[in-house]
């Protein structure tokens, strides 16, 4: 059986980079094909609790489900692991760059919109069940 860990986060707006990175259809194709995701065009961005901030730093250090990186119109686009996740219920999955930074802020992506599907407002606080 696979370990898995829940993170608590708060949800929290961003300024709209989410939209732009899940609209590329390189990224697009590889979640399809690695996630049997077509996820809704944006990510729900949640700020880790404090009592979260081990296991997020865990989940920085794991690989997780690589979605490569690729060069496209003379730009280079990095690459980005995943992690199934469930909130709620609900099937979604954590995104973070490979290359690790240093933000208590990560992004969960899902079919669906999760605002309207959970009636989520900014500084609700969700419980994401993540599998390592
Ligand atoms: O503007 P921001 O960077 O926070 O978000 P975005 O990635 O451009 O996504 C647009 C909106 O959809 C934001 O309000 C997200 O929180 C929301 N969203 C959602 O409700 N469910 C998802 N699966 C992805 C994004």
């Amino acid at each position: 059986m696979t370990a898995s860990i829940v993170l608590k986060g708060t949800v929290s707006s961003g300024l709209g980079e989410g939209r732009k990175f899940m609209s590329i259809p390189e990224y697009r194709k590889q979640f399809v094909e690695a996630l049997g995701m077509d996820p809704y065009p944006g990510t729900l961005n949640l700020r880790a609790s404090e009592s979260s901030a081990g296991d997020l730093a865990r989940l920085k250090s794991t690989p997780g489900i690589a979605i490569k990186g690729f060069d496209s119109g003379g730009k280079t686009f990095g690459g980005v692991k995943a992690f199934d996740a469930r909130i709620r219920g609900i099937e979604c999955a954590i995104v973070m760059p490979e290359r690790t930074s240093h933000t208590d802020t990560f992004e969960v992506i899902a079919n669906e919109g999760l605002r309207d599907e959970l009636a989520l407002k900014d500084g609700d606080e969700v419980e994401v069940a993540v599998q390592l």
